[in-house]
């Protein structure tokens, strides 16, 4: 029809309402004994697919942007964007489990066993999730003693293993710390600098203990064996073999040496201009890997509230696997380790003017 005003975009339609509100069928109602709570839990569940979608959103912009090589120094940027809403939305994941713990234990069991064997194991969006970031099948608990993908439809089992094959953010932050320029630039060797300013600092902490007027010797004593216990540290971290990676978490994932000494100058030099935005996304993925495991523990501990120590509707010991995973499924735990080996700014080993040079921004106005 001639003039006919096309139709304005329409909120509902927009947000497509109809299929997000009429996506709630209580398994309860279908047995004929509707569970009032039943509606709070899909709808929490719910939320945090969403969530997930939103997270693999951002996860996979930078993957994305780290496929290339060299990555462009804007995309680290756009990176610590896309991780630090990451961050974010994992605050809001962690918070909703106050919301889910308003049913009581016995509130969930109304409803519990028409629920059986669905469970959050076979959550796609989840797996996805752990398995880009960098989650190896061989790090993986193995609750039934078959894999992890065991319990999944077969296209979904084959989304999940499709994604274990690409690179992931692991591997990705493995490849571009290997490539940091400074960590041997002319006659500076970075990591032969650290270890002498570590010898130095150390050297230093056992004199002032010693010449310290105002301690007893009991307390020298005691003072001294700390000095000991971390020149032990460093000794371990420096005596590991040449060719292979340095650990200094007990789980999780090992950057290459290289990649966790880039890491170790980054942190340690992150006021040079240049290196702070590497500092702030390394720190990015240490607050993800760090929400992550306290999503891991509240979830365990929610659990254990509401089905003690039963088995999971997913045929898990429960709350025994969930809390183990907690402590074992870890991605970067190498970078959140690495603290114990940070010296003060004081002791830093200075670096040669052309270095310096080099990791300043300089803004020369036209003349
Ligand atoms: C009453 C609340 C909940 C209870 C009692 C509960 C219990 C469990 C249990 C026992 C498991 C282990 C697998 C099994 O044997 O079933 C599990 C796994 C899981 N649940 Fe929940 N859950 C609850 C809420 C949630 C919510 C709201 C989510 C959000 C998506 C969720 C996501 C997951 C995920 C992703 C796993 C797999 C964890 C892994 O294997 O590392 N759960 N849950």
């Amino acid at each position: 029809m001639k003039n006919e005003k096309p139709r304005a975009l329409y909120y509902a339609d927009y947000i497509q309402i109809d299929r997000l509100l009429g996506s709630q069928q209580l398994q309860s109602a279908l047995h004929g004994r509707p569970a009032h709570d039943e509606m709070l839990f899909i709808i929490v569940h719910q939320a945090y697919e969403l969530w997930f979608k939103q997270i693999l959103w951002e996860l996979d912009a930078v993957l994305a942007a780290f496929r290339s090589s060299p990555v462009p120094e804007e995309e680290v940027g756009r990176a610590v964007l896309h991780c630090g809403r990451i961050v974010e939305i994992q605050r809001v994941l962690i918070q909703q489990v106050d919301v889910l713990e308003t049913m009581t234990p016995l509130d969930f069991l109304d409803f519990r066993d028409d629920l059986i064997p669905a469970s959050g194991i076979q959550s796609v969006q989840f797996r996805l999730i752990e398995n880009k970031l960098g989650m190896r099948r061989r790090d993986r608990l193995q609750p039934h003693d078959a894999p992890y993908t065991s319990r999944f439809r077969e296209e979904d089992a084959a989304r999940v293993e499709a994604s274990e094959k690409e690179p992931s953010l692991f591997d990705l932050i493995e490849v571009w710390l290997e490539r940091t320029p400074f960590l041997n630039f002319g006659d500076f060797d970075f990591w032969r600098e650290y270890r002498r300013a570590v010898d130095a600092m150390l050297t230093a902490d056992r004199a002032s203990i010693r010449s310290n007027p105002t301690l007893t010797e009991d307390e020298k004593a005691t003072q001294l064996a700390g000095v000991e216990a971390t020149a032990r540290r460093f000794a371990d971290l420096f005596e590991q073999e040449a060719g292979e990676p340095l650990q200094v978490a007990a789980s999780g994932r090992h950057f290459s040496r290289r990649a966790l000494q880039a890491a170790l100058l980054i942190n340690l030099y992150r006021d040079e201009p240049i290196l702070h935005l590497p500092f702030r996304l390394l720190a990015l993925l240490t607050d993800i890997e760090r929400n992550f495991t306290t999503w891991r523990q509240r979830h365990a501990q929610m659990a254990m509230r509401m089905i003690g120590t039963r088995i999971g509707t997913g045929g898990t010991s429960g709350h025994e696997y969930l809390d183990r995973t907690a402590e074992r499924h870890k991605v970067f735990a190498d970078l959140s380790a690495l603290s114990s080996f940070f010296i003060p700014r004081s002791a830093l080993p200075r670096l040669p003017p052309d270095v310096r040079s080099r990791m300043g921004f300089r803004f020369q106005t036209p003349r």
